[in-house]
């Protein structure tokens, strides 16, 4: 079975797809991850983004993987664990330039049907229900208001001690906007748009925890199992 979750920069995705693989036993497939890692690798190799071909040559050569190492789930490039270095501003605003040139799209789309080969997956990013997965069991397109989601992103990153409320507002405005341009870029590329499925659902997490949507999710998963 193939549960397929889209979906906007931070409306939850990961967190709640990570929650759904555990009560269900599932392998869970983070798409984003891959494409931080090919503009993080882009990067640390002195490639220039602009350089269409060279970004899709190096998508083509490097082998991407994903293996648990202490009970976390590690994505490596080549055997070098690249899990932290994907997740910094860096590749934050750089990522949906690599992942709108269609080399880069058509080499990481072996590597992520092959997860779901003799699996059942929860699969999430931007394109799994439309062209990665176009038949897959359950499709869901998760949304929720940007600012909502610019906040989660900032709280999620200040850990327990979120700043005091000046702060705290000042990085929600710059977190909105590089989430807003990050959303722009992934919902104009010609190749594999972040758009919804036809036969999608459609939930706006804006008003609802983490529990609400993924009880939701989960009788969907019910239901069509
Ligand atoms: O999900 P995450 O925010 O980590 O994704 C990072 C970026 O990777 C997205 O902004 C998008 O440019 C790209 N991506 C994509 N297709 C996917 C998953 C992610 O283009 N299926």
């Amino acid at each position: 079975m193939i549960v397929a979750i889209d979906g906007p920069a931070g409306s939850g995705k990961s967190t709640i797809a990570r929650e759904l693989a555990q009560r269900f036993g599932f392998e869970k497939l983070d798409t984003g991850a891959m494409y931080r890692a090919v503009a993080f690798m882009a990067a640390d190799r002195g490639i220039d983004l602009d350089d269409e071909q060279g970004v899709e040559a190096l998508a083509r050569t490097i082998t991407i993987r994903f293996a648990p190492v202490e009970g976390a789930l590690r994505i490596t490039v080549d055997g070098r664990d690249v899990s932290r270095e994907i997740r910094t501003p860096a590749v934050d605003a750089t990522v949906s330039k690599v992942a709108a040139y269609p080399g880069v799209r058509e080499a990481m789309l072996e590597p992520q049907r092959a997860v779901a080969e003799g699996h059942d997956i929860v699969a999430e990013g931007r394109d799994i229900g439309t062209v990665v997965f176009p038949d897959a069991e359950v499709k869901v397109f998760l949304t929720a208001d940007p600012r909502e989601r610019a906040r989660r992103r900032v709280l999620q990153r200040h850990g327990g001690d979120a700043p005091d409320a000046e702060a705290l507002e000042r990085e929600v405005e710059e977190t909105l906007a590089a989430i807003e341009r990050r959303d722009a870029a992934d919902a104009g590329r010609a190749v594999a748009p972040l758009v919804e499925a036809p036969d999608a659902v459609e939930i706006d997490s804006t008003a609802h925890t983490i529990d609400e949507v993924c009880d939701r999710i989960a009788r969907l998963i019910e239901e069509r199992r």
